[in-house]
């Protein structure tokens, strides 16, 4: 059964919400079949898959293509799409013709903006225009600039802020919120204070469901950050095999009399 927004949001308080990125077909066609309840198309593909050293650079042609990719194959999961950096802000007309353009283009089920006070406006345009819309508080990568590098947010005088940002959000009619690399005890307090879910990576184990890029999960990542916990070992499995391949084309032993036409 297709998951939606609604579905999301009738989770909380029953059980946590389970979510990966994707950014491609084979992918997200395996995460669906496995059961997880929601994919992000994260403009976290400007790093994993187009070797950038931030999110900015991703553009909405690339990802109207990786969402249209990852949303043809998918027949369950809830498929949400990042607006990227330079696609939202300049006002909220600006983000509802480009939050149409990824819906239209990719037949995605909702759009994630980053960002708090300063995202109201356009999240409730969206938001009347049909568009469902996911938050995202706490480290924003858009904002990693200002931010001053990948820094835990909402310590100290901070976390005043990042609650009134949730409560805002929620207000505005956000579906669910990511909150990205807060203190355990501040996510668990805002997930307690919300009626919907909030979705933690770096977040602690309080939040209503958890998300992980998917290569980090998967052990693909050269480099991962503390709270990433690595579920498989691909980036040691596909050494292994590439050497094997090597030795094997080398050797003549692939391909063998049953990979060949008589
Ligand atoms: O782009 C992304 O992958 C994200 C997740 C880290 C939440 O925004």
């Amino acid at each position: 059964m297709k998951t939606r927004t609604e579905t999301i949001k009738s989770l909380k308080n029953k059980r946590p919400i389970s979510c990966l990125t994707s950014y491609d077909s084979l992918t997200a066609r395996i995460f669906d079949e496995a059961g997880i309840d929601l994919i992000l198309v994260g403009d976290s593909a400007s790093n994993t898959v187009l070797g950038k050293t931030s999110t900015l650079p991703a553009t909405l042609e690339e990802m109207i293509t990786f969402g249209s990719a990852v949303a043809s194959s998918v027949q369950s999961s809830l498929v949400v799409i990042d607006m990227p950096f330079g696609s939202y802000e300049l006002s909220p007309a600006q983000a509802l013709e480009n939050s149409i353009r990824v819906m239209k283009e990719t037949g995605a089920d909702a759009v994630k903006l980053e960002g708090g006070e300063n995202r109201v406006e356009a999240i409730k345009l969206l938001i009347e225009n049909g568009i469902p819309v996911m938050g995202h508080i706490g480290f924003t990568p858009q904002s990693v600039n200002q931010m001053g590098g990948f820094k835990v947010q909402g310590r100290g005088e901070q976390a005043e802020r990042i609650q009134h940002q949730a409560l805002l959000l929620q207000q505005a009619g956000v579906f669910s919120i990511v909150l990205e690399m807060v203190p355990r005890e501040l996510a668990a307090q805002i997930s307690q204070e919300l009626s919907i879910p909030t979705i933690g990576i770096g977040a602690g184990n309080e939040t209503d469901g958890q998300i992980l890029v998917w290569q980090d999960f998967a052990g693909l990542s050269e480099k991962t950050l503390k709270f990433v916990k690595q579920y498989a070992q691909l980036r040691q499995t596909l050494t292994e095999a590439t050497e094997q391949y090597i030795k094997e084309v080398q050797s003549r032993d692939f391909p063998s009399p049953s990979n060949s036409f008589d």
